[in-house]
C-alpha cells in the first residue's frame, strides 16, 4: 500500500527549546464534513502508560464520537483501532509491537479496518521506522502534538487507502476545547501543561511530548467549574511535572496560585500528579495546608538516593535536599501520604549507590512506590553513558528493594486498622456484587462489603484488616 507521509518524527528536533515566548492558544473546530464519517460504525482504543496518556485517550474517543463512531470493547467489532502508546520503557513498546501483530489478522479479515498507532512512540524515530517497514497492518501513525487532527487523518487514510504518517517533533500550540469523552463520570484528569523541560538523562519523555506549555488558569478553572457543575467528585491536576506550571506564562503566579484557585472551586476532591522535588515551593504548601479538600497525598519522585547517580541522571537535587524537602512535608503536612518513582541499575550504579538509595526508603518510609529497572532509551544522554552492571544484578537490586519497599507500604497501612476511612467509590468487584472498591484521601484502596452503594459515593468504611497494599472493611 502506497504511504503518505506528512512529517516523520525527529529526536534531534525534539530536543530543542526556543526561548520561552508567549504560547499560542487555538480553540478546536471540527470540519463538518468529517460529523458523519463513522455512522453505524464502531471505534476501540487501548492505552498504555501514563495518566497523560489516558487523558488523552478521552480525547480521541471524543473526537471518535464527535465523527459518529461508537464505542465497542470487541476488537473484531472495531472498525477504527487506536492503541495509544508509551515509549518510557523498553518492555512497554515491546508489549505495544506485539499487540499490533496480533491485529495483522483481524485486518486481513476486515481490509477495511483502519489501524492507529498514537502516543509516545509514534514520537519515536526508530519505532516508526519499524512500524514503517514491518508492520504494514496498520494506517495511521499521528503523535502526541497531532491528536486534535485525528479526524481528519482517519478520513484521509479511510478514502484514500494509503498509509499515512503524521507526527511533528515540535509544537507550541495548545488546542482548547477539543471534545473529550470521560471514561468515568466521577474522577477526572485534568491536564495544566503539557510537555517537560528537565531533561533528565535516561528519560524519553522531553523528546516525545515537547516543550513545557502551561495552560491559562482560566481555562482550567472553566474546565474544573464545569466538572464540578456535572457532579464529578475528584479532579487530578496533571502534568510531567506540576511544580513548573506556569513559568512559561507571563505572569507572576505559580503552581501553588493555581492549587489554591482550583481546590476554592469546591469540587470534594483535588489530586495532582506528578511534582518535581527541584521546583517544589512554599506556596504549593500553603495551599495544601489552606485546603482540606486538597487530598492528603502527594507523589515525590526520588529515582535514587546516591548524589552520584543523581548528578548523573540530571535530577538537579541531592540526597540531603531532597531528605530536607520531605522533613518539610512531614512538618508542616502530617497526615499525608508520599510515594515515589525509583530506578535501580542506572548506568553503573554501584552498589554503594544503591545501599544509598535504601537508605533513602528506610529515611522516607514510603506509604509505596513504583519501582523500575533502568532501560535504555535510544537518543537519551544515558543511552551513551558506560554500563558494567550485569542486567541479573540489576533485577537483584530490584528484588530488595521492593521487599523493603512492601515492608513500609505495611507498616503504614496498620495505621488504619480499626479507623473510619472516607471512601471514594470506583466500582463494585466482579466477582460479588456485595464488595466494592475505592480509595482513600490518602490513596489508599480499599475494598469493602456494602450495600446500595453507587459509584461516585463517598462513604464511610471501618477498616478491619491491613494488607501492603491494599484495606478491607465494611461500609457503616
Ligand atoms: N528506565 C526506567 N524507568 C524510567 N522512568 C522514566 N524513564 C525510565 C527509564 N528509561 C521511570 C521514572 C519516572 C517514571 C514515570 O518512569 O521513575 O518517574
Ligand atoms: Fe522524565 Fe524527568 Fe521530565 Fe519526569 S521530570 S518526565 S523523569 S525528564
Amino acid at each position: 500500500m502506497k504511504k503518505k507521509i506528512i512529517e516523520m518524527p525527529c529526536l534531534n528536533e525534539a530536543r530543542k527549546r526556543e526561548v520561552k515566548k508567549d504560547i499560542p492558544t487555538s480553540v478546536f473546530k471540527m470540519d463538518d464534513t468529517l460529523s458523519k464519517l463513522g455512522e453505524g460504525k464502531y471505534y476501540l482504543i487501548i492505552t498504555h502508560g501514563c495518566q497523560a496518556n489516558q487523558r488523552d485517550s478521552e480525547s480521541m474517543a471524543g473526537l471518535l464520537e464527535a465523527m459518529s463512531y461508537k464505542p465497542t470493547e470487541e476488537k473484531e467489532k472495531a472498525d477504527v483501532i487506536i492503541i495509544n502508546t508509551c515509549a518510557v520503557r523498553q518492555n512497554a513498546e515491546e508489549k505495544v509491537l506485539g499487540e499490533i501483530g496480533d491485529l495483522k489478522k483481524l485486518k486481513k479479515n476486515k481490509p477495511d479496518m483502519i489501524i492507529g498507532i498514537g502516543g509516545c512512540m509514534a514520537q519515536e524515530e526508530e519505532a516508526v521506522k519499524i512500524i514503517m517497514e514491518k508492520y504494514h497492518q496498520v494506517d495511521v501513525v499521528f503523535g502526541t502534538h497531532n491528536i486534535a487532527n485525528l479526524p481528519k487523518l482517519i478520513k484521509d487514510a479511510t478514502e484514500s487507502h494509503q498509509r499515512i504518517f503524521e507526527v511533528f517533533s515540535k509544537l507550541g500550540e495548545i488546542v482548547e476545547d477539543v471534545p473529550a469523552t470521560r471514561f468515568v463520570n466521577h474522577k477526572a484528569w485534568v491536564n495544566i501543561m503539557y510537555g517537560c523541560d528537565k531533561f533528565c538523562t535516561y528519560c524519553i519523555v522531553p523528546y516525545t511530548r515537547g516543550t513545557e506549555r502551561s495552560r491559562s488558569m482560566e481555562d482550567i478553572l472553566n474546565e474544573v467549574t464545569d466538572l464540578k457543575n456535572k457532579g464529578f467528585k475528584e479532579i487530578c491536576l496533571l502534568g510531567q511535572n506540576v511544580n513548573a506550571y506556569g513559568k512559561d506564562l507571563k505572569t507572576d503566579y505559580g503552581f501553588g496560585e493555581l492549587l489554591d484557585r482550583v481546590a476554592k472551586v469546591g469540587i470534594e476532591r483535588v489530586r495532582f500528579v506528578t511534582s518535581h522535588p527541584w521546583d517544589f515551593d512554599e506556596t504549593m504548601i500553603k495551599a495544601m495546608k489552606d485546603n482540606a479538600n486538597i487530598m492528603p497525598y502527594l507523589h515525590l519522585p526520588l529515582q535514587s538516593g546516591s548524589d552520584h547517580i543523581l548528578h548523573k541522571m540530571n535530577r538537579r537535587y541531592t540526597a540531603e535536599q531532597y531528605r530536607n524537602l520531605v522533613d518539610l512535608i512531614r512538618k508542616e503536612l502530617p497526615n499525608y501520604a508520599i510515594t515515589t518513582d525509583i530506578i535501580v541499575g542506572f548506568p553503573n550504579e554501584s552498589d554503594e549507590d544503591f545501599n544509598d538509595t535504601l537508605k533513602m526508603v528506610d529515611y522516607c518510609k514510603y506509604d509505596n512506590a513504583f519501582t523500575f529497572v533502568y532501560s535504555k532509551r535510544e537518543g537519551t544522554p544515558a543511552a551513551v553513558m558506560p554500563d558494567s552492571i550485569p542486567q541479573s544484578l540489576k533485577e537483584e537490586r530490584l528484588q530488595i528493594l521492593n521487599k523493603k519497599i512492601g515492608e513500609y507500604a505495611n507498616m503504614n497501612n496498620q495505621k488504619f486498622m480499626d479507623q473510619v476511612v472516607e471512601v471514594l467509590v470506583d466500582g463494585k468487584s466482579k466477582k460479588n456484587d456485595k464488595t466494592y472498591s475505592g480509595y482513600t484521601p490518602e490513596n489508599k484502596l480499599v475494598n469493602f462489603t456494602g450495600e446500595n452503594v453507587a459509584i461516585g459515593d463517598i462513604v464511610k468504611v471501618k477498616i478491619t484488616s491491613c494488607m501492603s497494599f491494599s484495606l478491607n472493611g465494611y461500609m457503616l
